[in-house]
């Protein structure tokens, strides 16, 4: 069984308030949650140096602050140009009140 890694308790996002989370080895990550589930992504947009947990997220797209690009953080698809490149997602495991993600 792989390693999980603890990115944040699950209090500590709310919807619509997504956070930034940074641990090692990784590129800094957005925590989301939407419909009583946790999302997490790569925090820096496809398009540029932005990070996604400053923009407004919107049921379960998220708006980059810089160019308004969007993108489903559920999917990680592109829903809105510029951005043309989908965002790198990581499957979430909810352990003991905790979001995690598996060690890569
Ligand atoms: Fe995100 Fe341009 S940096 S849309």
């Amino acid at each position: 069984m792989s390693e999980l890694m603890m990115l944040c308790k699950t209090a500590e996002v709310t919807e619509d308030a997504p956070i930034q989370v940074v641990v090692d080895g990784l590129p800094p990550l957005a925590v989301y949650e939407f419909n009583k589930s946790y999302y997490v992504t790569s925090d820096i947009c496809t398009h540029g140096m932005a990070f996604m947990t400053e923009g407004e997220q919107d049921g379960n797209e998220i708006e980059c602050p810089f160019h308004g690009g969007a993108f489903n953080f559920v999917t990680g698809e592109v829903v809105s140009m510029p951005c043309h490149i989908p965002l790198e997602t990581f499957p979430v495991v909810i352990n003991d009140e905790y979001v995690c993600i598996e060690k890569p």
